[in-house]
């Protein structure tokens, strides 16, 4: 794929008015999202959850793509209709996560490094056979006294270059996600000083790799309170800030910013985006790509079961078209009670 098409897939994934649905939970975290509702995690029931994600009407609107984690890339629509050959028919672009999460750092004690660099590049050929035309890969920085270290920083942005590069090469998208934890009790100048050094050094390691700035989507952490922090930043400030840090170190090639929820509620996630757009124009989207943010309210009200299939695909709608509204500043704290 040419460097043309990859920027055209990218802008397309942060198309004006629609973002991303992050449904690539892995196994072992898809059960912990169903024990919340107490429902075994089968893959019936995984994929029976999934198809009700994506087969939701009017989603298209305001969904411009799907992450799948690899089981569900694989599997199809009760009529026999594979996943990504769906979304594709529906204008829906397919996406896969192809880290292998992240594994505690070899002498860096409580901190990360995302691994799965190993026998990527044949992985990523099966995955674009497979229909999928970006991927992800998540690093984790956390907060805490004495950390992140640079060297974890260092580590996981050149493990990030590393996929990106590999991606690009094989005619795929990469979302770029450091992820900035906001567990702790850190308030939000520090983690503005933190993302501030992640980005940096995440786009000096892209630019090492030759990565295409423009054939990528940055898929950051919102510059928040920690959540355990005694002083919670209001909307604004979140906003102001967020932008303020990308701003100054994401470059103005990249099409689009996706943001994650990382464990803000439904409805802080889709007012922090909406503020963010507010306080536009940017050189860049600012949208989402949220996983929880997008999916609490539907998980809750289908609760594993058939007959709250519908109930399950409204609430999904009204999330998707809300933070599709944010994505234009055209959101209302209002809308969330005239809707329900
Ligand atoms: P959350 O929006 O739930 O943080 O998930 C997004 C994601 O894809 C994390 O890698």
């Amino acid at each position: 794929m040419s460097g043309t098409e990859l920027n055209a897939v990218a802008r397309a994934m942060v198309a004006p008015g629609r973002g991303i649905l992050a449904a690539d939970e892995s196994t072992p975290t898809i059960k912990k999202r169903f024990d919340t509702i107490a429902t075994e995690s089968t893959e019936e029931n995984r994929r029976s959850y999934r198809e009700m994600l994506f087969t939701t009407p009017g989603a298209a609107d305001y969904i411009s793509g799907v992450i799948l984690f690899d089981e569900t890339l694989r599997q199809s629509t009760s009529d026999g209709t594979p996943f990504p050959v769906f979304l594709t028919e529906r204008d829906i672009i397919p996406g896969i996560k192809v880290d292998k999460g992240a594994k505690a750092l070899a002498g860096f004690p409580r901190e990360k490094v995302t691994e799965g660099l190993d026998g990527l590049r044949e992985r990523l050929a099966e995955y674009r056979e497979l229909g999928a035309r970006f991927a992800k890969w998540r690093a984790v920085i956390d907060i805490d006294a004495d950390i992140p270290s640079d060297f974890c920083i260092g580590a996981n942005a050149h493990a990030l270059a590393r996929y990106a590069a590999l991606c690009q090469e094989a005619g795929i998208v990469p979302i770029v996600e450091p992820e900035v934890l906001m567990d702790g009790a850190h308030d939000i100048e520090r983690c503005a000083v933190v993302t501030a050094r992640t980005l940096e050094r995440t786009f000096a390691e892209l630019v090492d790799h030759r990565v295409a700035l423009d054939g990528i989507v940055l898929k950051p952490n919102m510059v928040i309170s920690g959540m355990n922090c005694d002083r919670q930043a209001s909307v604004e400030e979140v906003a102001q800030a967020t932008v303020e840090c990308l701003t100054a170190n994401v470059p103005a090639q990249v099409p689009g910013i996706a943001f994650l929820s990382g464990g803000q509620s439904d409805v802080d996630a889709t007012a922090h985006l909406n503020a963010m757009n507010r306080l536009g124009p940017h050189p860049w989207e600012l949208s989402f790509s949220y996983g929880r943010a997008l999916q609490a309210a539907a998980l809750g009200a289908w609760s594993g079961r058939s007959e709250n299939y519908s109930a399950g695909q409204s609430a999904f709608a009204l999330r998707a078209r809300l933070n599709g509204l944010a994505r234009t500043g055209r959101y209302e704290a209002s809308m969330e009670f005239v809707a329900a």
